[in-house]
């Protein structure tokens, strides 16, 4: 038997400061997903140097409430997905899945699901015990958050620009942790 050692994929929560030393190879992926359409915030076409200064925001947004979970294979960093805990006093148990993104050479072989599950086995250490997430109706998000057992909550329309600038809507979605 043949195993595939660079198909081989680890999973593991990053400190700041190694946000900011692999703030390349995070940028790289960010730029893959927006050029595929994906909407995480940001507009196409993205500059590298636009997608560093975004990575290094997140890092300096881990000070506070945003853990950064990346997927690694032989290749470097293929996936990645923020956990954010909601600010407000009265939501000292709830936190958003953020910017979950596998990059492009490495989807359809579970990623995405494994960083779901990393996520949630953490905010569970963490003492969460309410998940949310949005996605773009009809995509690959939406799927992989139905399969690890979100449920809907509604959609809102025209929630957000697509990376080209027309409006889109989102689907919420909200997991209880029991
Ligand atoms: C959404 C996203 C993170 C999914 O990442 P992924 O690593 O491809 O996810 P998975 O591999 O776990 O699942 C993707 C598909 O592969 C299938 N799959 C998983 N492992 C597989 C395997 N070993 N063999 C064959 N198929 C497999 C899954 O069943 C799933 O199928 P479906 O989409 O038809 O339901 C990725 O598509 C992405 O980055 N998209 C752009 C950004 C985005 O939309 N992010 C979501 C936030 S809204």
């Amino acid at each position: 038997m043949t195993v595939d050692v660079a198909r081989q994929v680890s999973i593991r929560r990053l400190t700041p400061e190694e946000v900011r030393n692999r703030a390349h190879e995070l940028a790289d992926m960010l730029i893959d997903a927006v050029d595929a359409g994906a909407q995480v915030s940001l507009m196409r076409p993205l500059a590298p140097l636009s997608a560093v200064r975004f990575v290094l925001d997140v890092a300096d947004a881990m000070k506070r409430s945003t853990h950064l979970f990346i997927a690694e294979d032989a290749e470097g960093i293929v996936g990645a997905a923020q956990l954010v805990r909601a600010s407000a006093a009265n939501q000292p148990h709830r936190a958003s899945v953020d910017r979950l993104l596998v990059h492009r050479r490495g989807r359809g072989r579970g990623v995405g699901q494994e960083l779901m599950q990393e996520l949630e086995t953490s905010a569970r250490v963490m003492g969460i015990t309410l998940l949310t997430a949005d996605a773009a109706p009809g995509g690959p998000g939406e799927r992989l958050y139905r399969r690890v057992g979100f449920l809907e909550a509604g959609t809102i329309p025209g929630y957000a620009l697509d990376p080209d600038g027309a409006p889109t809507d989102a689907v919420i979605y909200y997991k209880p942790l029991h």
